[in-house]
């Protein structure tokens, strides 16, 4: 049977499914997808990156590092990446447009503060639209010079690098990409630079840097980088499957009746990327069944899976992770701003958790979800009601009120070129009576190509 429909306008239908059932190989982590390019790319050597994501955010990434000289290349399906050095990097003789991607973007900032050349950044119209001020002012103040537009807020930014000197920085936002463009500049800066987080966001540049042999320390929230002359390089990069592309199939399989997954990495030495920073799906979800009579059974983390440990091979913790339907059983909970950190892309999909449970789901804390691909809160309210749920947007966050397990009705949406709200949407799709029409769906691409196709593969 056929769920998912190409519509003329280029708009997709997905209609309602009975159960998603099967092995479901997810691609690798967009967040570790950058970093390995941009670590691989500033020391001296090969290296091999497994499972690398083909999105087109991480295609971003590569172009930009080709504009400054470095190789990259494909074989065998792994991404190989010949650095020259941290101090190898030539002055791109054009503007790099990153598109959509926030970490290009971000980080890249951070690393063309402390290179002796002028760069510019731009990216689309979302991301010209996203606020950059927040990494441009702690580089401005360890000595770069930052130009942009709206008094060097919003992209194009121009960059003239150079020596920058190790600043104490207590960031006012729980954010990886700030945290990340820092350590960055820190990695090059004279002397020590600290930044300290609000709460602990994403810790993948951290783990990375250490592997790569960064002179780091991490203690609780705060974390030290002192300057380098020499990256000493890893031969291979196992990326895990990325958790936020599997949380749409989680709770596609929780929503829908008769559903088992088993979600796994891209290869069979992989498993999804269970890092503590980016559990918050899991233990939201896990809120959300409560303790009914199955519930233990709903979401397991089975062993991990591991990988055979060669010299030079590194890797985070990853799993296998299994899936069954829970339609009834998902009840609306209160996520606070501390429980939502760990889960910031998965806003949309916890909505669409959240409409098919029963009872009530309040998101407070949300406020970052303003200035992500789209306004995420306001975008998801506006197309929750398309399909018939009813919410309530809030400034911080929405409330939403769930069928019960019930099927809701479905409409069109507009995914506002956010892959994250097309693919959510096409999940509550499955359990709309109506089906659910996503106009502009091909923004999927950004974080998981072929997406549509590998939901349709699994769907009776
Ligand atoms: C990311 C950090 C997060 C996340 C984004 C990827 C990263 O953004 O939303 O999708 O790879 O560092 P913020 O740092 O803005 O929270």
């Amino acid at each position: 049977m056929t769920i998912i429909s190409k519509n003329a306008d280029g708009s997709i239908t997905v209609g309602e499914a009975k159960g998603l059932n099967g092995e479901v190989h997810v691609p690798g982590d967009k967040s570790i997808s950058h970093r390995a390019v941009m670590l691989g790319s500033i020391t001296d050597g090969t290296t091999r990156i497994k499972n690398f994501l083909e999105g087109e955010d991480n295609l971003s990434t590569i172009n930009a590092f080709r504009q400054m000289g470095v190789v990259i290349t494909e074989d065998g399906g792994d991404l190989v990446v010949t650095g020259y050095g941290m101090d190898s990097l030539k002055e791109p003789d054009d503007v790099i447009d990153v598109r959509n991607s926030g970490t290009t973007a971000r980080l890249l900032t951070g690393l063309f503060s402390a290179q002796p050349f002028f760069s510019v950044i731009t990216g689309d119209a979302s991301l010209r639209k996203r606020p950059m001020a927040r990494v441009v002012k702690p580089l401005c103040l360890m000595g770069a010079q930052i130009n942009g537009r709206d008094d060097d807020r919003l992209l194009p930014l121009a960059i003239k690098g150079g020596k920058l000197k190790g600043i104490k920085y207590n960031s006012p936002v729980a954010s990886a990409q700030l945290k990340s463009a820092i350590l960055l500049a820190g990695l090059y800066a004279e002397g020590e630079t600290v930044v300290k987080e609000p709460a602990k966001s994403r810790d993948h540049t951290e783990l990375m840097l250490k592997a790569f042999g960064a002179d780091i320390k991490v203690e609780g929230l705060r974390i030290t980088i002192t300057s380098k002359k020499k990256l000493k390089g890893l031969s291979t990069i196992l990326v895990p499957g990325d958790i936020s592309s599997a949380a749409f199939f989680m709770v596609g399989a929780m929503i829908t009746p008769l559903s088992e997954l088993s979600l796994k990495g891209r290869d069979v030495t992989s498993g999804v990327g269970v890092n503590p920073t980016r559990m918050g799906i899991v233990t939201i979800l896990e809120k959300m069944v409560g303790s009914g009579p199955i519930a233990s059974g709903l979401i397991k983390r089975s062993d991990n899976v591991v990988p055979d440990n060669d010299r030079g091979l590194w890797y985070e913790p990853m799993s296998t992770i299994n899936v069954t339907s829970a339609d009834c059983y998902l009840k609306g909970v209160d996520i606070s701003e501390e429980e939502l950190l760990p889960a910031i892309d998965e806003f949309p999909i916890i909505c669409i958790a959240a409409a098919f449970a029963k009872g009530r789901t309040v998101i407070s804390g949300a406020g970052e979800l303003r200035v992500k691909e789209s306004d995420r809160i306001a975008v998801m309210a506006e197309s929750l009601r398309a399909v018939g749920v009813t919410c309530k947007e809030k400034e911080d966050g929405i409330i939403i009120e769930g069928s019960g397990g019930k099927s809701i009705k479905g409409g069109t949406i507009d995914s506002h070129g956010d892959h994250r709200i097309a693919m959510a949407f096409a999940i509550a799709g499955l359990r709309a009576k109506d089906g659910i029409t996503i106009k502009n769906p091909e923004c999927a691409d950004v974080s998981f190509p072929g997406f549509y196709d590998l939901l349709e593969s699994i769907a009776q």
